[in-house]
C-alpha cells in the first residue's frame, strides 16, 4: 500500500538517499536497518514530507502522496520521530491531545486518550506529571502513542529503542506488534537489527543511501553478511529451522 520508488534525496552535496525503492504491504511490519548514516530518518522523513525527494516517487494506495506533511497526516501516515522529542513541558495527557490535532470532536479525543491509556496504563497514573519528568522507556511509550492519537494507517518508527534497558527494549517491542494487531502498518527504522529482524514480516538494509538486502526477517536474520555487519556475531539460531518457526508464528500470534 505504500510503495518508494527510485526515491533520491540530498542535503546539498551529500546525497543521502541514492535511488531507494520499497514497498510496505497493508497489515505488515516492516523493518530497515542500517547504520548510523545510511539514511534511515532521511527516508522517513522524504515519506512524511519534512523533506523533499530530488527524484522518484511514494505512492500510497496507487496514489502520489501529497507534499504538505500535514495532508500527509491526515491521510493516516503518521511519524514518531527519533529522540521521542515529546512536549517536557506540557503533561502526559495534554501531549496525547497535541497528537490527536486532526481530531474535531471531543468526545472522539476522549476515547482516544481512554485507548492509549488502555494500551498503556503507565501513561494514565502519570497523565498529569510534564512529560518530562518521565523515564526515557515512558517518553517513547507516549511518543508511540502521541502518533496513535492520530489514528495511523501506516506508523513510522524511527529508532524506538534507542537508548533504552534491554528490558524496556523487549517492552517496545512487545507494544509494536500489539499495535500492528491492533491492524496499523508499521515501518520500522533499527539500529537493534536482531529485534528489528525478529518481529517484522520484511526488512529492507540500508547502506550509504542505497539498500543492498531485502528479505524476510528470517532470511537477513540467517544471512552471513548481515549477520556480521549488524547483528554482532556468527549466525546460530537459524541452524533450527524449528526454532525459527515456532518464533514466527509467536509473532503472528
Ligand atoms: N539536515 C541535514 N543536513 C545535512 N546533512 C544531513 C542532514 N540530515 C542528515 N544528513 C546526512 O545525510 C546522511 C543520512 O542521514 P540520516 O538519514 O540521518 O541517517 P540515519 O538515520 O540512517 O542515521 C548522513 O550522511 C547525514 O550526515
Ligand atoms: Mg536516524
Amino acid at each position: 500500500m505504500l510503495r518508494v520508488e527510485n526515491l533520491y534525496v540530498s542535503y546539498g552535496h551529500i546525497d543521502a538517499l541514492k535511488g531507494v525503492s520499497l514497498q510496505v504491504p497493508e497489515g505488515a511490519v516492516v523493518s530497515i536497518i542500517g547504520s548510523n548514516g545510511a539514511g534511515k530518518t532521511t527516508l522517513l522523513n522524504a515519506i512524511s514530507g519534512l523533506v523533499n525527494p530530488i527524484k522518484g516517487s511514494i505512492q500510497f494506495h496507487e496514489k502520489s502522496l501529497p507534499k504538505e506533511p500535514n495532508r500527509i497526516v491526515r491521510l493516516g501516515i503518521v511519524q514518531v520521530p527519533e529522540g521521542r522529542k515529546i512536549f517536557p513541558g506540557l503533561t502526559v495527557k495534554e501531549n496525547l491531545v497535541m497528537g490527536g490535532y486532526t481530531v474535531s470532536s471531543r468526545r472522539v479525543l476522549n476515547e482516544r486518550i481512554e485507548k492509549m491509556f488502555q494500551l498503556f496504563p503507565r501513561l494514565r497514573e502519570r497523565k498529569d506529571q510534564q512529560g518530562g519528568t518521565l523515564s526515557g522507556g515512558e517518553q517513547q511509550m507516549l511518543a508511540i502513542c502521541r502518533g496513535l492519537m492520530a489514528d495511523p494507517k501506516v506508523l513510522l518508527l524511527d529508532e524506538p529503542s534507542l537508548g533504552l534497558a534491554p528490558l524496556l527494549v523487549n517492552e517496545i517491542f512487545q507494544l509494536i506488534l500489539k499495535i500492528r494487531s491492533m491492524g496499523v502498518t508499521i515501518l520500522l527504522v533499527e539500529q537493534n537489527a536482531r529485534k528489528a529482524l525478529s518481529i517484522c514480516d520484511f526488512a529492507y538494509v540500508l547502506e550509504t543511501g542505497s539498500v543492498t538486502f531485502q528479505g524476510t526477517g528470517e532470511e537477513l536474520l540467517c544471512n552471513e553478511q548481515i549477520s556480521e555487519a549488524y547483528l554482532g556475531k556468527t549466525i546460530q539460531e537459524c541452524e533450527d529451522p524449528e526454532d525459527a518457526m515456532s518464533q514466527k508464528s509467536k509473532k503472528r500470534g
